[in-house]
């Protein structure tokens, strides 16, 4: 899998999710095998870029190599602006964000709403692809409605505009996350052009990225809420992809190790205050996956106020799961 000068080291790849998709988690599903992995995105309207939340949306520092940034927008000036200002800092991707179902981000239309207006996605997609010597990615949905699938129109302007990959989820802007993903119109697109496509959408496990990968004929898949609580999924469905079905399970203490690492990295970027917060919602999600949820476990993880207690809880926790059992996932 190639996206312009970059050679990724695997097709499954990390869906930006903003609020999830921060450095501390994309450098963990880099190490466990993701391929590539976008930013949470970053809004084109360089005015909100001196918040916290943009600076820190905006930190690739010690992220592994290609360093992508998702721009969100409606305006191809500002979207083309953006893009170079963020090649300046180091964005070595830049990735345009068509597939958000919000109506708008930040007070403008953007995300997928913009499939509807096709003129100014080829307008957005010329300015952006201009104005940056990186390739320029693009991630869409099917369309914005069922009777508006118009995946295969939009990925054949992104290949004449030079988008250099797409990733499609296979909902349209109206499903929201409403049912489940289909993938006959990103295997129609994939038969329509050239560049690579990810295919995206309740991709769970390394069975069901190879029959999405075997349906739609794509290069890729981009694996999303799957990832939470399992940032070990990549390696999962890399071994799955490449038949190495004798790859060891992970040890229940190597898991352990990865989640305490995780917190650790989450507190030194974002501090005590923020930290706290943002390792809470990681720490749900792994207790979800991994301790089923006693109610006990979870008001002790979920209450702690600081970091140093939530650290000691999950310490706590982790090691009397890892005394239960040796293999985890
Ligand atoms: C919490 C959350 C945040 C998301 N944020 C973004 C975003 O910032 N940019 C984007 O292109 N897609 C965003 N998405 C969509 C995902 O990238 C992905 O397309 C979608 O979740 C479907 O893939 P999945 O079924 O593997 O989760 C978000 C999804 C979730 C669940």
């Amino acid at each position: 899998m190639q996206i312009g000068p970059h050679a990724l080291p695997s097709p499954v790849v990390l869906a930006p999710m903003a609020g999830v998709t921060d450095r501390p988690f994309r450098i963990l599903c880099r190490k466990l095998g993701a391929g590539l992995a976008a930013s949470e995105m970053l809004t084109a309207d360089t005015r909100l870029w001196t918040t916290s939340k943009s600076r820190w949306r905006m930190n690739h520092e010690g992220e592994p190599e290609p360093r992508v940034v998702q721009l969100a927008g409606a305006d191809p000036q500002a979207l083309a602006e953006a893009a170079r200002l963020n090649v300046e800092l180091g964005a070595q991707i830049i990735d345009l964000n068509m597939g958000c179902p919000a109506k708008k981000v930040c007070g403008r239309l953007c995300g997928s709403a913009l499939l509807s207006d096709e003129p100014l996605v080829a307008r957005i997609l010329e300015a952006v692809v201009r104005a940056v010597h990186v390739p320029v990615t693009l991630k869409i949905r099917t369309g914005w409605d069922r009777e508006h699938r118009n995946g295969v129109n939009i990925a054949r302007i992104a290949e004449c505009c030079g988008v250099a990959a797409l990733a499609v989820h296979g909902r349209t802007r109206a499903d929201f996350y409403a049912g489940s993903a289909e993938y006959e119109t990103i295997r129609d697109i994939k038969m329509h052009v050239r560049i690579p496509v990810f295919a995206n959408g309740d991709i769970g496990d390394g069975k069901k990225a190879r029959e999405v990968l075997d349906f739609t004929g794509a290069d890729g898949v981009m694996i999303g809420r799957a990832s939470h609580g399992a940032p070990w999924i990549f390696r999962a469905v890399n071994a799955r992809l490449r038949d190495e079905f004798a790859t060891p399970a992970l040890l229940r203490s190597e898991v352990r190790d990865i989640i305490l690492a995780h917190l650790d990295s989450v507190y030194c970027f974002y501090g005590e205050e923020t930290g706290v917060r943002i390792a809470r919602k990681h720490l749900g999600w792994y207790c979800g996956q991994l301790l089923g949820e006693p109610a006990a476990v979870r008001r002790n993880l979920m209450g702690a106020v600081n970091t140093a207690a939530q650290f000691a809880q999950a310490l706590k926790h982790f090691d009397e799961w890892v005394g239960e059992a040796a293999v985890a996932a």
